[in-house]
């Protein structure tokens, strides 16, 4: 099959030496993609700025701000089996970004934020791959998620807690709820990312088994 992913965190110009970012490291992104691979499918990787190496089998596509992110998976998105939005794409960008270096002065500085575009919740419901999104929460993390899940269309969520320090964000470990669209949900419990990511391969693979056979039957 041919996965898309999409991994790590977006960068949103403030000035050209400035930007507004998060916590995500990348790792659970590219774990799924390695493991992606080590089954035996085709990668195409979109990135934000990590500090991973790139996984040697897939095609990686470096992006730095939602709006690439946006653009980048509408362009690769029709060509796949199965899109992973992994990526901690930033809820919101500065209104304008300022040519020059803000300088420091003395008075209070307010930046005005707009929302970014969301890439899931853009994506045509007509549509013919399985669309996997995640949920990074802090707290009431399954209704969250779940939430999440209808408003954005998705086939399957993924679903974190990124308050905790041993797991999660910018950790090698990570411990997961999926939530199906048939209300079925599946726990992962605490491990490295890896495995953690080829159960989440071998999931996404039965999914789509499942839907074969029953557009079949
Ligand atoms: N996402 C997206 N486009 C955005 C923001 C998020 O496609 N502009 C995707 C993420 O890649 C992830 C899912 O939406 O798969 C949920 O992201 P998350 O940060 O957990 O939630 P938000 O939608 O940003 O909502 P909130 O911050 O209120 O929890």
């Amino acid at each position: 099959m041919r996965f898309l992913v999409t991994a790590g965190p977006t960068r949103e110009p403030i000035d050209p030496v400035r930007y507004l970012s998060n916590r995500s490291s990348g790792k659970m992104g590219y774990a799924i993609a390695e493991a992606a691979i080590e089954a035996g499918h085709e990668v195409v990787l979109i990135s934000g700025p990590v500090d991973i190496d790139r996984p040697r089998a897939a095609a990686v596509i470096p992006i730095s701000t939602s709006d690439e992110m946006f653009v980048a998976v509408h362009e690769h998105v029709p060509n796949c089996d199965v899109l992973v939005m992994c990526a901690a794409v930033a809820d919101y960008k500065p209104v304008a970004v300022f040519t020059k270096k803000i300088k420091k002065r003395e008075a209070k500085l307010l930046l005005e934020l707009i929302p970014t575009r969301d890439v899931l919740a853009s994506l045509p419901k007509a549509r013919k791959y399985l669309v996997v999104g995640f949920a990074a929460e802090t707290d009431n993390i399954q209704t969250n998620a779940q939430k999440k899940l209808l408003k954005k269309n998705c086939d399957i969520v993924v679903a974190n807690d990124v308050s905790r320090a041993d797991s999660g964000i910018e950790s090698n470990e990570n411990e997961v709820t999926i939530l199906f669209r048939d209300s079925q949900k599946k726990k992962i419990s605490r491990a490295p990312k890896k495995i953690i990511a080829r159960e989440l391969i071998k999931i996404f693979e039965n999914v789509c088994e499942k839907r074969l056979t029953k557009k079949i039957a």
